[in-house]
């Protein structure tokens, strides 16, 4: 087979273990299950730190001081309620489906125009900053929103003086979460920032690359991460718990999936090839809860694990965040809606962070595609040798 460029160089399928470019945000160590934010282990971190904590550390570089702490809390709390023109517009666009993460995908490509984003190719440094902080901090608040307008309440407004995950949880069930709810989610939600060059921050820095304004890279990178390969799994896992509903059931549910060649949601990762250290945390936190939904999910682990090492030998398939994702959040009273789109707000912090490193790169991301179809040039037919 002839390339279209004799300069081109196959890579492996789906770019795996190819390096595009540099980043000083973190990386992912598949084989020894370790990723980091910047110099610190991402679990220490969640282990360890708030959510804006590591939020600036992504952002600007360094865990905050006390002082720079303050400041950043107070800046994302100012910039977390909607602008007015979006809250009016929110109504109509949750009538057209029901998916937050599809409200939120639409509503931030609303507000990128509300803020006269402009592209990040004419946009100042500053100004690049100011819009990755200000997306990020308004994303909990537009989910929460869209979140109660499907169940036709009220959304409640954001509260400046609140942190992060406090508001959202405030916004999205009405109460004050408790420290023990509120301690849980935020590790999850400082432990799935940031993870690699996963497919949705690929999404975001290819497009970012081009220049185009920040909301385009986040509607592209929650595109992205929608997909139930990626960040669509956590409601799935846990429906798969409420399926099996009994441990001694465990082990024919998966044999079945197996069998009829489908997936066991919650299980497997494109990188890592040993247990994912963000699901060894959240089963850690899982543990702080005395529910038999952690017993079952304990126990479905090992029977998943143990049947799969058999019928997929050599595939080292593992429990994934997402795993206990989903129990973490239900025992945490979120609905499991609301999941995926809760990890996005999470997630936001790294795109946003990812865009604004890429935008200091000149380089547009181009790759190139083998072409395999028939040889051309071929002569075109005309209509009739068409029609006959
Ligand atoms: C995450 C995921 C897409 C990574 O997959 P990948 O590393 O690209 O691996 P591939 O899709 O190439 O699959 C390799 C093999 O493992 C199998 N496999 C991977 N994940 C599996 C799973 N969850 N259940 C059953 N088999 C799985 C594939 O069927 C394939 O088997 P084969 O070689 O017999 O054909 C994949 O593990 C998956 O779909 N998991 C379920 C969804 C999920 O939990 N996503 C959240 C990720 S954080």
């Amino acid at each position: 087979m002839r390339s279209t460029d004799q300069l081109a160089v196959m890579v492996p399928a789906g770019l795996a273990g190819v390096v595009v470019t540099e980043t000083e945000l973190g990386d992912v160590r598949g084989s020894e299950g370790f990723y980091h934010y910047r110099q610190y282990s991402a679990i220490d971190l969640a282990e360890a730190v708030g959510f804006e904590e590591a939020w600036h550390l992504l952002l600007h570089g360094n865990l905050p001081d006390a002082e720079q702490l303050v400041r950043f809390r107070e800046k994302v709390g100012s910039l977390r309620p909607m602008p007015d023109g979006l809250a009016a517009l929110l109504p109509a666009i949750c009538a057209t489906t029901d998916d937050a993460l599809t409200i939120v995908r639409t509503a931030l490509s609303l507000w990128g125009g509300i803020r006269r984003l402009r592209p990040l190719f004419d946009a100042d440094p500053d100004e690049i900053a100011e819009a990755a902080m200000a997306s990020a901090a308004v994303t909990p608040t537009i989910l929460a929103a869209a979140h109660r307008i499907r169940q036709g309440q009220e959304p409640i407004e954001a509260d400046p003086t609140l942190g992060h995950v406090d508001d959202y949880l405030r916004m999205l069930t009405g109460a004050r979460p408790n420290a023990h709810d509120l301690r849980a989610v935020e590790q999850y939600l400082v432990s799935t920032m940031d993870h690699g060059f996963n497919a949705s921050t690929f999404t975001a820095r290819v497009i970012a690359s081009t220049g185009a304004d920040l909301a385009a890279c986040l509607v592209g990178a929650i595109g992205s991460f929608s997909g139930p390969k990626h960040g669509g799994a956590p409601s799935r896992a846990l429906q798969a718990l409420d399926e099996i509903g009994s441990l001694d059931r465990a082990e024919a549910y998966v044999r079945d999936k197996i069998e009829r060649g489908d997936r066991v949601m919650g299980f497997g990762h494109a990188v890592y090839r040993t247990k994912d250290p963000r699901s060894e945390m959240l089963r850690r936190t899982a543990l702080g809860y005395d529910d038999p939904l952690v017993d079952l999910a304990v126990g479905v682990e090992a029977v998943f694990e143990r049947t799969l090492a058999e019928l997929k030998p050599g595939r080292e398939l593992f429990a994934n965040v997402e795993y206990y994702a989903g129990v973490v959040m239900k025992l945490a009273g979120i609905d499991p809606s609301m999941f995926t789109p809760t990890f996005c707000v999470a997630r936001v912090a790294g795109w946003t962070a990812n865009i604004v490193e890429q935008s200091r790169d000149p380089k547009m991301i181009r790759p190139s595609a083998r072409y395999v179809g028939p040889p051309p040039p071929q002569p075109v037919p005309s209509l009739a040798a068409r029609l006959a």
